[in-house]
């Protein structure tokens, strides 16, 4: 995994935003896996400012999100799909069918797992997958636990993940959903590159396993030591933590 320290969280969304919309000139019908959370929060508005400045085209682009909690309709606030809709997808011209995202008010989740695989393979699978990290290792919603499940599946989520998403919903964690629906770590390794993004200082013992630990369903993110393509962009802060 190759790794890359920017001063602050400022410089890494510019240089991110700026890999991206290069990718898009480049690969106009690119496939992206996209996260949601408070870490790409300025991934995606420094997104929506360079596409108002230079008026990308984001017509052909595809992309998929990595996961949605259970029980809420995409109309729902506190939906993950509301959150691409205000931080991304309402600032480009991408088309709402090529916004792939799992239903959280699907009555069959198996099934809907299952479409969901379909639909990312049927695309010809994902050019970029874009990552943030749990602190306690999970990617995507990929807890950690004595196994993983490979490919997207329900997840009951841990206490610790359902606090950090508390944030979401004013901060009132009782109102944060019991489950989620999430793209497996197989789904997620399947694609041909992958850029992990963390910062601050919370995030460090969870980034020193992923890098430096062994490969453990204890730690999802270290599963990434065995792409060839990951590049991990980290803010100073927490890069210090690690030195
Ligand atoms: C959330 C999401 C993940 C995200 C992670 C970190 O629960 N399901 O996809 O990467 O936790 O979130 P944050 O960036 O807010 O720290």
């Amino acid at each position: 995994m190759k790794c890359q320290a920017y001063p602050g969280e400022d410089a890494l969304a510019a240089a991110l935003g700026r890999i991206i919309l290069d990718t898009i000139r480049r690969l106009p019908a690119v496939v992206l896996g996209l996260p949601t959370g408070r870490t790409p929060l300025g991934l995606y508005a420094e997104l929506a400012r360079l596409t108002a400045l230079e008026q990308p085209d984001w017509s052909e682009v595809r992309t998929f999100n990595l996961d949605e909690f259970v029980g809420l309709a995409p109309s729902d606030s506190g939906s993950y799909r509301a959150f691409m809709q205000e931080r991304l997808f309402h600032h480009v011209n991408i088309r709402p069918e090529h916004i792939g995202f799992l239903d959280g008010v699907a009555e069959d989740a198996d099934a809907e797992c299952g479409r969901y695989e379909r639909a990312i393979a049927a695309v010809g699978g994902i050019d970029l997958m874009v990552l943030g990290i749990g602190a306690n290792g999970h990617i995507g919603f990929n807890e950690p636990g004595k196994t993983l499940a490979a490919r997207t599946h329900l997840v009951t989520l841990d206490a610790p993940t359902r606090a950090a998403n508390a944030l979401w919903f004013d901060g009132d964690v009782t109102r944060v959903p019991r489950q989620a629906l999430t793209m497996g770590m197989a789904t997620i390794l399947a694609a041909r590159a992958i850029v992990l993004i963390a910062t601050g200082e919370t995030k460090a013992e969870a980034v020193r396993a992923m890098l430096y630990g062994g490969v453990t369903t204890a730690v999802p993110a270290s599963f990434l030591q065995l792409h060839p393509q990951v590049n991990v962009m980290l803010d100073q802060s927490l890069a210090d933590q690690l030195a």
